[in-house]
């Protein structure tokens, strides 16, 4: 069990009742966790504290070389008031994989969970409970060496905010629009396309500024090889439902392996639903437009739930999805989803933890 010191604030804030609909990620709690790494003496020194500025030496390596890494989960209030995690043995799980691949060092994965419970207990009363809105938590972790050269820091601190969240879309549950990138690349296998560090984030923002100008939501990426097999959107993994079978880029070292993303395989699956986890080309999806085989494409994230996609574009083509409204496999997912999130659904895989 994490030891860890609790200094509450003495100065709370105004819980945002008032703000309707909730935005994503523009209102903070009133703690946060750190805990602080050095060479030789591990992770130490676990506290929660009130939310605050942190200081750091303007040469401390994050700023730098961008060695950092985050994660994303949400909380939710149940109606028997429980508050629910969802999974987030698989945020400590990608925690680590992607430290062993930007070289910070690795965290209890019980720790890290015990962190997420702790900072969530204090700050419970901020766990929103209108329907389609939760509590976000954003571990992350910097490299805080005060060093120009470039090497793995000998430093690091562990923090954790919390957020309470609407949908990540202004667009909530209507269908997004969607701009195929074709001009420039996320990330290529071998690369840091798997790990959730900031570098894959700051890539995406010159496309997705294009995308935006031009009327859309987000950039669905094509490989960096051969620039034709679909990959993932800027804050999602990518569905497409074909003459019934439910497809999917297989995880192929440049793309990020969504929690969600793996919770509607395996209910796809429990489901009957043929689910295929393969390389898809732009072309494919393309000839399954034209001849009326695309069904619905929608994608998955902690923040985006599940995202119905109403619109894809690449080059000069403009494919609109169906009717432009939500499918019903789409609508399935989210109701099943959320219901199991919020405590509404039997919890066969027992994929929530209460807190
Ligand atoms: C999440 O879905 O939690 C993410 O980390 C994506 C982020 C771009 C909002």
């Amino acid at each position: 069990m994490l030891n860890i010191r609790i200094e509450k604030t003495q100065a709370p804030k105004e819980l945002p009742t008032k703000e309707n609909p909730l935005k994503f990620g523009t209102i903070f709690t009133d703690h946060m966790f750190i805990m602080n790494y050095e060479t030789g003496k591990g992770w130490h020194d676990a506290r929660i504290v009130p939310y605050q500025p942190i200081a750091l030496e303007p040469s401390a390596m994050v700023f730098h070389y961008g060695q950092e890494m985050f994660e994303g989960l949400k909380a939710y209030r149940a109606d028997d008031g429980r508050t629910l995690l969802f999974r987030p043995n698989k945020n400590a799980e990608r925690t680590n994989r992607t430290n062993r691949r930007i070289c910070i060092p690795e965290i209890d994965e019980n720790d890290y969970i015990d962190a997420i419970k702790a900072l969530v207990k204090v700050d419970e009363a901020w766990v929103p409970t209108k329907p389609g809105t939760s509590l976000y938590i954003r571990p992350f972790i910097i490299a805080t060496d005060p060093f120009l050269g470039v090497r793995p820091s000998d430093t690091y601190m562990f923090m954790i905010i919390l957020s309470p969240v609407g949908a990540y879309y202004p667009e909530g549950l209507n269908p997004v629009k969607i701009w195929i990138e074709d001009d420039y690349v996320r990330a290529v296998k071998g690369g840091i396309g798997e790990a959730k560090t900031g570098g894959n984030y700051v890539a995406s923002l010159k496309s997705q500024v294009k995308a935006h100008d031009a009327g859309y939501s987000q950039v669905l990426w094509l490989d960096g090889v051969h620039r034709k097999y679909i990959e993932e959107v800027g804050a999602m993994n990518i569905f497409f439902k074909i003459n019934g079978t439910v497809v999917t880029p297989m995880l192929n070292g440049s793309i990020l392996p969504g929690v969600t993303r793996d919770s509607v395989i395996q209910l796809c699956k429990n489901w009957g639903i043929p689910v295929e986890e393969k390389r898809i080309s732009i072309d494919e999806i393309f000839e399954a437009y034209q001849n009326g085989t695309l069904e619905e494409v929608f994608g998955t994230g902690t923040a985006a739930v599940i995202s119905p996609v109403g619109e894809l574009r690449w080059e000069d083509h403009i494919m609109p999805v169906k009717t432009g409204e939500i499918g019903e496999l789409s609508q399935k997912l989210y109701d099943t989803i959320t219901g199991i999130q919020l405590g509404k659904l039997e919890d066969n895989n027992k994929w929530t933890v209460e807190v």
